[in-house]
């Protein structure tokens, strides 16, 4: 017979109370799947397993009623199970260091009687992200030749090109000297070899003189800004030409253009809150936008990109290299995709979006601006 451990075994090794375990076996979500001669309940390998699960959930903040449809859904494999469990830990665990990081400069600033700003306190929680998620980037995010091909028609025919939030660099133009401004370590690491050299700055200020470019580029990076409008300001003050590839966050449909944010993931709008209008974006730089429509197999996987390809927001590996999904947080995040594996289970999903399968490319408030 397999071997069990005793409920107080098992508490004593996981470091719960044998109440707990009690109420988690009463509960459904761990239940001990036998009873010693005396009565007491015993844990067989697999329940311990599923235990460590729950604990670890648990650990992330989760609900137990969000748990129990995390161990219960789909993904059965355990190895699946740790995957995920990984990838929520290092996420946590990264960040809790760079905001350990950020209290040890405050310390130290206070030690020499310098009064940090409210900005720099609250910058904490927001301008690490990429330290955070940035080595999830190049698994899915590269070059998508339709979009490249727009961003250096419109660099015209500039000779040197600043690319500012340049990340790993995947639309820099091969033909030309460019220079990269990327605040990130973790982002810096990941430029390939040979990429163009790279400056560790921030675009709200862009360490060059006024027109030292014939050109400044911003790709799927103004949106993480703290200051937008200045950052495109800064990018025409030092560059004759100014392209950037954003989205539109301004118009009333933008949540329902999209069946992701409209059916799925409606938190995407408390992001979109407080982002500059397109038409002041466009006006910081004095130009027009363009749109960009989003072709069917985009090969760079940012937010829109599997918009025929539903499946693949159920990848982990996809989600991750996108911020979005690390902003709305971990339960709306499950929440999401439980919804969506359910939809494309059933044809839900199918017969809501019967129309897109037509479609090579769809408009989903992607632009061009361009200076
Ligand atoms: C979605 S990635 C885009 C990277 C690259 N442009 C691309 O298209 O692959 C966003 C990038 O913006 C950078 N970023 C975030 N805040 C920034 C800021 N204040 N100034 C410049 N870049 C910033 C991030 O570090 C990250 O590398």
């Amino acid at each position: 017979m397999e071997e069990h451990l005793t409920v107080g075994r098992v508490a004593e090794l996981a470091a719960v109370s044998v109440r707990t375990l009690h109420h988690y076996d009463e509960i459904g979500l761990v239940p001990a799947s036998a009873r010693t001669a005396a009565g007491y309940r015993a844990y067989s390998a697999d329940d311990v397993e599923r235990l460590r699960e729950v604990l670890a959930y648990r650990r992330l903040g989760f609900g137990l009623g969000e748990i129990a449809d995390l161990v219960d859904g789909p993904t059965a494999d355990a190895v699946a199970h740790l995957r995920r469990l990984r990838g929520l830990l290092v996420e946590q665990r990264d960040r809790t260091a760079a905001m350990v990081t950020a209290i040890d400069r405050e310390l130290e600033a206070r030690a020499l009687g310098i009064r940090t700003t409210p900005e720099e306190q609250l910058k904490v929680f927001g301008a690490q992200l990429y330290e955070v998620i940035g080595s999830a980037y190049p698994a899915t995010r590269r070059t998508e030749p339709r979009i490249a091909t727009r961003i250096w028609d419109a660099l015209g025919d500039a000779r040197t090109v600043l690319n500012v939030g340049a990340g790993t660099g995947s639309y820099e133009p091969p033909d030309r000297d460019v220079t990269a401004v990327e605040p990130s370590a973790v982002m810096r690491a990941q430029r390939p070899a040979g990429a163009a050299p790279c400056v560790a700055a921030d675009a709200g200020r862009l360490p060059f003189a006024d027109r030292s470019f014939d050109a400044a580029m911003a790709v799927s990076t103004v949106h993480h800004w703290p200051d937008p409008l200045a950052g495109l300001r800064e990018m025409r003050r030092v560059a004759r030409r100014v392209v950037v590839f954003t989205y539109d966050a301004s118009t009333a449909g933008w949540l329902q253009r999209f069946w992701l944010t409209r059916d799925y993931l409606p938190e995407f709008a408390g992001l979109l809150a407080d982002r500059p209008s397109l038409a002041d974006m466009t006006r910081a730089i004095g130009g027009r936008a363009e749109p960009v429509p989003v072709p069917w197999d985009c090969a760079d996987g940012f937010f829109e990109a599997h918009w025929r390809r539903p499946e693949a927001y159920l990848d982990e590996q996809v989600r991750r290299a996108v911020s979005v999904w690390t902003r709305v947080g971990p339960a709306a995040e499950q929440r999401a995709v439980n919804g969506l594996r359910e939809d494309l289970a059933s044809g839900r999903w199918a017969e809501r979006n019967r129309d897109l399968v037509a479609l090579d490319a769809a408009e989903l408030g992607l632009r061009l601006l361009v200076a």
